[in-house]
């Protein structure tokens, strides 16, 4: 199989330039290959056998990229937005974290994103914290998206006021939300009940849901009359936050993380 690409392509899909500034600079001879200056945008190379320089730096390729980010609050699960950070502008901004014996190649440390093609799996609420995992792999964020799979995502919450006695069931059994959308089963673990006595407060919950309707946690904790005052996703399929990972935060995925992700 022909594994050759066009050096423009090549370049614009690491987010050098677009491919009309890539060739610009080719044609100025800033763009090496295997030590030869190639001014010809159009010459095709073959990525991972071919050593590309540009402007002195070497440029490697990068079919596909996976981050954890830890969201902070305050920013959109978008990849452009003319008011709000991004969650794409977070990770751009700072290379990612990495751990002892995480297996990322040292030459990869501390460069950061490549792919100019990146996008998050799916929607935080801006003011929800936690996992997204950030990728240009259509087919995996297309497999953990599909609503016929129901991928589980788990949620810490603080939740105030009190929830009703039997809250627990009535997640289970699938509760309505206001707009009448019937849910699927949801499992809920109370961490820190209220005491008998206090009439309302915060409760501190986990809830795990198979679906990823618009607002749904919120929702699901307005239909049983309480209000969600803090939000955060610890996981998603196998995919489970690294806790070391401070809001606006990332790092990599490992090898391990990514192999089971290849079972969703
Ligand atoms: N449910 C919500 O209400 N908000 C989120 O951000 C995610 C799930």
């Amino acid at each position: 199989m022909d594994k050759s690409m066009r050096l423009d392509r090549f370049l614009a899909d690491m987010a050098v330039g677009t491919r009309s500034q890539v060739k610009e600079m080719a044609r100025q001879g800033r763009i090496q290959v295997n030590g030869a200056t190639v001014k010809k945008a159009d010459t095709r190379i073959e990525p991972g056998r071919d050593v590309v320089f540009c402007d002195g730096q070497r440029i490697d390729y990068a079919k596909n990229e996976y981050y954890m980010l830890n969201k902070p609050q305050g920013v959109v699960s978008a990849t452009e937005d003319n008011l709000h950070e991004t969650v794409l502008d977070v990770i751009r901004k700072n290379p990612p974290r990495t751990f002892e014996g995480d297996g990322i190649e040292e030459g990869q440390r501390a460069r950061g994103p490549r792919r100019k093609d990146l996008f998050p799996v799916g929607r935080l609420d801006i003011d929800t914290q936690g996992l997204l995992l950030i990728t240009n792999d259509g087919d995996l964020a297309h497999r953990l998206l599909s609503p016929k799979r129901h991928v589980d995502k788990t949620y810490f919450a603080k939740v105030e006021g009190r929830l009703p006695e039997d809250v627990k069931e009535r997640f289970w059994n699938g509760i309505t939300l206001s707009d009448g959308a019937g849910l699927m089963p949801a499992k809920l673990e109370i961490v820190t009940p209220l005491e008998k006595e206090e009439p309302r407060g915060i409760q501190e919950v986990l809830l795990t849901i198979g679906e990823g309707k618009f607002h749904q946690v919120k929702r699901m904790f307005e239909a049983v009359g309480c209000r969600v005052v803090f939000l955060k996703r610890l996981s998603m399929g196998s995919l489970k936050l690294d806790e070391r990972l401070k809001p606006g935060e990332y790092r990599e995925l490992t090898k391990e993380e990514l192999a089971m992700l290849e079972h969703v």
